[in-house]
């Protein structure tokens, strides 16, 4: 076999989300672009800001010599000050600077120089179920085992099942809030008890857990909703995030990682981070994006467009007799499936021309993921497929 038999196997098994965009593409060529209902894919329907685009020109424009040049591996310098600046009001952390930032190619690069820094083989990663499924990749790029620990039937944090989870191999915690598939999002009571059953095993094991909050969704949130930044609740924990949702551009690839001063080992770890960002072969994140994403840290999209899509979906949801937690951010519900079988529940919307992620690909069977970042004709047109393979599997 020419390719690895590992990648071959992950190839077969690896992505629904990828499975039912493929299947989304097929159908689209087979009924047209306008008949397909196509709620798979996280990706934003808003462009970017006035002000980012604006950025872009800006930076683009910049005659200067050598801004498009090879750079330290952790980003331009200025850049990692202006972030360090408002991340550290933001988080109340004033000891944080430009030192304690890593500019990355998106949440998903700052995850794996993250994991690649901290784990040794077999080290274990937990994650709450649902979860975004690259976690289970990432980790495993990197030698690592992820246990996963369920969440509560609201899917907020389920600290027993954590505590039965903790193990002196446990070198990290992903937690992800608002939250992708589920749209949840924690409050400063849950991250504050999450942080202090982390603290006391970590001290009574001597085994310090580092907590890495994944937060590229974090701008997102309805209804005044706060959430709270990890930085200001325990001192071991590694914030991540990006623009790819906030200002709407993912395919753009910038983020960051943001390391607590107080965190064990925190020169080793930044060393190991800008370490990681070279030997992964990302060298440093984009010079131009990273100049123009530098003088917009206060910017983001409006959440309002976002809040209005999930009160539509969630109202129709309801009327029709879903079963669904309503989000308070992001862009996405993760309803029960009326099937206990969520894969024959999802082929039946499927027969309707309705596209949707089973859950288990998030690690949650019984359940599917609606992206709603989408124009809102498709989300009108989505309903009557939604209505009648509901109404189909009741009968
Ligand atoms: C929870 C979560 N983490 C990380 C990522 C990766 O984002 P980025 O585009 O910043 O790499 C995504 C993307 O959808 C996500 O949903």
């Amino acid at each position: 076999m020419p390719i690895s038999q590992k990648i071959s196997a992950k190839l077969k098994s690896s992505s629904w989300i990828r499975k039912m965009f493929e299947e989304g593409l097929q159908m689209k060529k087979k009924y047209g672009v306008d008949n397909v209902f196509d709620l798979s894919l996280g990706n934003p329907v808003v462009e970017p800001p006035k002000e980012v685009r604006q950025a872009i020109k800006l930076a683009a424009n910049d005659s200067s010599q050598g801004l498009h040049r090879y750079m330290p591996n952790a980003g331009l310098h200025d850049v990692r000050e202006a972030i360090a600046q408002s991340l550290s009001l933001e988080a109340a952390c004033k000891e944080l600077v430009a030192d304690h930032i890593v500019m990355v190619c998106g949440a998903a690069g700052g995850l794996n120089i993250t994991l690649k820094t901290l784990l040794d083989p077999d080290e274990e990663v937990i994650v709450f179920s649902p979860f975004f499924v690259e976690y289970l990749f990432y980790s495993e790029n990197h030698g690592g085992k992820t246990i996963t620990v369920p969440t509560n039937e609201d899917f907020s944090l389920n600290f027993n099942a954590l505590r039965e989870a903790l193990s002196p191999k446990t070198k990290a915690v992903i937690i992800n809030s608002p939250n992708n598939p589920t749209g949840i999002v924690y409050s400063r009571k849950m991250l504050e008890e999450l942080a202090s059953i982390l603290k006391k095993y970590s001290t009574d094991n001597n085994n310090p857990i580092y907590l890495i909050s994944d937060d590229p969704y974090k701008k997102i949130v309805f209804d005044g909703v706060e959430t709270p930044n990890i930085l200001e609740l325990y001192d071991n924990s590694i914030y991540i995030t990006s623009h790819s949702k906030d200002l709407a551009i993912p395919g753009e690839r910038i983020g960051y990682v943001a390391v607590h001063p107080k965190c064990a080992d925190a020169e080793n770890l930044m060393s190991g981070l800008i370490f990681c960002n070279r030997v992964l072969g990302f060298v440093n994140a984009p010079a131009l994006i990273q100049r123009a994403i530098q003088n917009v840290q206060n910017v983001s999209v409006d959440a309002e467009l976002y809040r209005k899509k999930r009160d539509f979906l969630y109202a129709e949801l309801i009327r029709i007799g879903y079963s669904v937690v309503k989000p308070q951010g992001a862009f996405y519900f993760f309803p029960k499936s009326p099937l206990k079988d969520e894969v024959l529940f999802i082929q039946k919307l499927a027969e309707k021309k309705v596209l949707v992620v089973p859950g288990q690909g998030f690690g949650s069977p019984g359940y599917f993921r609606i992206s709603y970042c989408l124009p809102d004709q498709v989300l009108e047109g989505s309903i009557a497929g939604f209505e009648e393979a509901f109404n189909e599997v009741k009968l």
